[in-house]
């Protein structure tokens, strides 16, 4: 029997996607940025963002039929995020999916788009449940054992900053191009680590928990420091501050990294296994640590390609077929959770980033 057709949605941040999916066969993926809109304010502002997804979400739509060359008729559900994200954003996704499915009489499917990113492995790799996630965005930053379409279990997170937002205000503090993580990997290619003494926050405390509003402000005193020592910073002091700053993220994440595998290898899963979403795993430093961790661990790594790392539509398409394969479909009482975490049994974790609530 041929899979059903879905349709994802996807607004919850600055990026209106949509794509359609038939099994794992993503038939389209279109994702219209919206950093241009964004850019003078130096982050998302969440009605300018609001209405761009109004306006553009049809035209998403659109785009994403013709490359899939399928009609509207055609699709057998609709999938679309209803949180965590800002509210304006995950509200116009959710009004235009209700009415695609009150107009097609089509199941309507609202998705978690935490599980978006934390199912995308199964997309891409065909991971088998459990396996442990580690997701690290601008927005994000989360271990969760993926159980089921829903059932995760939250190990830690930050309790401030994501780590893609510390690259974002590093580069901003060393007047380096937005987005941060590019930028910084760049200039710390040419740096050296160990020049400057960056903290490695929350190491001395158990468990799996991050921070990282730290290394933000032991870079700007360094910086300020060889501002009022030298009048200025050269090329080389940049790029060894990037380099230190990008050692202790890594270092961190490591370290947290290695703790969270001891906690899910308790429970013996056949085909151990970590994968790792979101912009920042993007990073080369961050990736070649990890994998040494799982080599030391046993555990296989995955990292899904980056268009599928960062926020995207088929991402939600294939978390709402498990949804829809599963028996889990939505009336029209479906409503935007700005926060929606998706471990409900953990405690919920401090703090909202420039991207809208963490979950
Ligand atoms: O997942 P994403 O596209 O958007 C959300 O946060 O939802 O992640 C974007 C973040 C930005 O903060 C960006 O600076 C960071 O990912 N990033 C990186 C790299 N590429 C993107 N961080 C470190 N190293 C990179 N190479
Ligand atoms: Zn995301």
């Amino acid at each position: 029997m041929k899979s059903p057709l879905i349709l994802g949605l996807e607004s919850s941040c600055d990026d209106t996607a949509a794509a359609l999916l038939r099994g794992r066969a993503v038939l389209s993926s279109v994702v219209l940025g919206q950093a241009q809109l964004h850019a003078q304010f130096g982050g998302v502002v969440p009605e300018i963002a609001a209405r761009a997804h109004a306006e553009r979400l049809d035209g998403a739509i659109k785009q994403a039929l013709d490359e899939a060359d399928v009609t509207l008729g055609e699709v057998d559900a609709i999938a679309v995020t209803a949180g965590p994200g800002l509210i304006g954003g995950v509200l116009s996704g959710v009004m235009m999916a209700k009415g695609l499915s009150a107009g097609l009489g089509k199941p309507l499917i609202g998705v978690n788009h935490l599980a978006g990113h934390a199912l995308t492995p199964r997309l891409t790799d065909g991971l088998q449940y459990p396996y442990l996630m580690l997701l690290v965005s601008g927005g994000h930053c989360q271990f969760l054992i993926v159980r089921s379409v829903q059932e995760f279990t939250r190990l830690g997170g930050t309790i401030d900053d994501a780590p893609g937002e510390a690259f974002d205000k590093t580069a901003r503090l060393l007047g380096l191009p937005q987005p941060g993580g590019p930028s910084v990997e760049t200039a710390a290619k040419s740096g050296d680590e160990k020049r400057f003494r960056f903290p490695r926050p929350l190491l001395d405390r158990p468990g799996c928990d991050l921070s990282f509003s730290g290394l933000k402000t032991a870079l700007l005193r360094q910086r300020d420091q060889l501002i009022a020592e030298k009048g200025g910073l050269s090329v080389q002091d940049q790029n060894d501050l990037c380099a230190g700053f990008q050692a202790a993220i890594r270092d961190v994440l490591a370290k947290k990294t290695r703790r969270a595998i001891m906690e899910y290898l308790k429970e013996n899963p056949a085909e151990p296994a970590l994968a790792v979403a979101g912009g920042v795993a993007a990073n080369m430093p961050l990736r070649a640590a990890l994998e040494t961790v799982c080599a030391q661990t046993g555990l296989a790594f995955t990292a899904p390609p980056l268009a599928l790392c960062t926020d995207n539509a088929a991402m939600i398409a294939y978390a709402g077929s498990e949804l829809f394969d599963a028996g889990h479909i939505n009336d029209m009482t479906l409503s935007a959770r700005p926060r929606w975490p998706l471990d409900q049994n953990a405690a919920p974790l401090l703090g909202s980033g420039k991207k809208g609530a963490k979950a």
